[in-house]
């Protein structure tokens, strides 16, 4: 049988039509809602991600500041444009786009961002407080993955979950988000042995690798719910992790790729920065 489709094309508009209202509420207030996204270098599939981030912005009404930075940047530069962000009163999210070039520091630049500003939830604090399971700022994608899951009804509490990659930006969070759930998590990676008999004991399996089409349907337990994180260029073409034809045979969930998680990362990220913003009036 056919899997049902997690649409993370429907389930993000949902999202936006609740983040407008937000929004609208906030500018009653006297509010505008502001994003400061940091864009280092000019990596391909970062300009992507960033142009996607303003469009969302764009859509919701959300005044989004991009500073593009050449590829050259001096850390003392990336640190004076992050300090600058955190002591301006209209910026409510500050997002480093990841990866950096590769002399600049990322952790060190990370950690000066006001973990409040955090709407990457990529703070040692934010982390930390994840780890803890108390209220924090969650990673957009890790968070967006969960949000599909629970949407849809897929019982989680007491229930085998594999996540396949062990990032700090989706493995990681991940992992503790569905521990956080009651399910019994595995972690694997690529040192992992005999990788295919922990996912086929998976019902809830998060392809997180970066591999095309890496987790085949012979990986894939029947009837589990299959969350693809990967988003790879093959011949022009955007394809994930998972073999989705094949596995979507055997799965009862699915999410596409495009129009899955990706959609949902960028949801996140508006919930994020609208949360801010709620929160810094309050304060
Ligand atoms: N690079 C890939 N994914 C992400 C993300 O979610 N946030 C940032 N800042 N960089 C990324």
């Amino acid at each position: 049988m056919m899997a049902n489709l997690l649409d993370g094309k429907v389930m993000s508009q949902e999202i936006e039509e609740g983040l407008k209202v937000r929004v609208a509420a906030l500018k009653e207030q006297g509010v505008e809602v502001g994003l400061t996204v940091i864009l280092v270098g000019d990596d391909p599939a970062s300009q992507t991600y960033v142009g996607n981030k303003e469009k969302a912005c764009q859509r919701l009404g959300i005044a989004s500041r991009t500073l593009r930075m050449p590829a050259d940047t001096t850390q003392e530069a990336l640190e004076a444009a992050i300090m600058e962000a955190n002591a301006d009163p209209s910026v409510h999210g500050i997002l480093v786009q990841l990866p950096l070039p590769r002399h600049l520091d990322e952790a060190h630049a990370l950690a000066l961002i006001l973990p409040e500003k955090d709407v990457d939830g990529f703070h040692d604090v934010n982390t930390g407080r994840l780890c803890r399971g108390q209220d924090c700022v969650v990673a957009c994608t890790p968070k967006g993955a969960l949000y599909m899951l629970k949407q849809a009804g897929i019982p989680l509490e007491g229930k085998e979950a594999v996540v396949v990659g062990r990032s700090n930006i989706v493995g990681k969070p991940m992992a503790l988000l569905l521990l956080q759930e009651n399910a019994t998590v595995t972690v694997c990676h690529s040192r992992t042995k005999d990788l295919a008999e922990h996912t086929r004991r998976a019902d809830i399996l998060v392809a997180a690798i970066g591999k095309p089409r890496f987790i085949t349907a012979d990986m894939v337990k029947e009837g589990a719910a299959v969350v693809d994180v990967g988003i790879n260029r093959v011949d022009g073409k955007l394809c994930g992790d998972v073999d989705f034809e094949p596995v979507s045979q055997k799965a009862s969930y699915i999410t596409p790729v495009p129009g899955g998680v990706g959609k949902m990362t960028i949801a996140m990220l508006m919930d994020n920065t609208v949360a801010a913003a709620e929160k810094a009036v309050l304060a």
